[in-house]
C-alpha cells in the first residue's frame, strides 16, 4: 500500500481552538487547530449527515452539530450515542505553516 501525502491548508487559516471543513480532490475533512495541535478527520459525523466543523470543538474533543455525539479526534473514537462508529482521523504533518495528511492511496 502506497501513502500519499495531500495539503490542506494554513494552519493560519484556522483560528486557535476552532475548527473549518475543506474540500480536497477527494474527500471532505475538518481541520481542527487546538492547543494539542493541528488535527484532521472526515468532515462527516458517522450516525448521519452533518458536517461535524458545524459543531463544537473542546480541547481536543468535536461535537456534532445534529444529535450531540462527541468524538475524540487524537484517536477518532466515538465517545457519546447515538454514533457507534469512530471517525476517520488522517496522521498530520506541519510544515512551515502548511498542514499535510497521509492518506493511503
Ligand atoms: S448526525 Fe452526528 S450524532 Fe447524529
Amino acid at each position: 500500500m502506497n501513502n500519499n501525502q495531500i495539503k490542506v491548508c494554513l494552519v493560519s487559516e484556522i483560528p486557535d481552538n476552532d475548527m473549518r471543513c475543506i474540500s480536497l480532490e477527494d474527500r471532505n475533512v475538518v481541520v481542527a487547530n487546538t492547543a494539542a495541535g493541528v488535527f484532521v478527520a472526515d468532515e462527516m459525523c458517522t450516525h448521519e449527515d452533518a458536517r461535524l466543523c458545524d459543531g463544537n470543538l473542546t480541547g481536543t474533543k468535536i461535537k456534532c452539530p445534529l444529535h450531540g455525539s462527541r468524538f475524540d479526534l487524537l484517536t477518532g473514537n466515538v465517545l457519546d450515542d447515538p454514533a457507534e462508529d469512530n471517525l476517520v482521523t488522517y496522521p498530520v504533518t506541519v510544515v512551515d505553516n502548511v498542514v499535510f495528511i497521509t492518506t493511503e492511496r
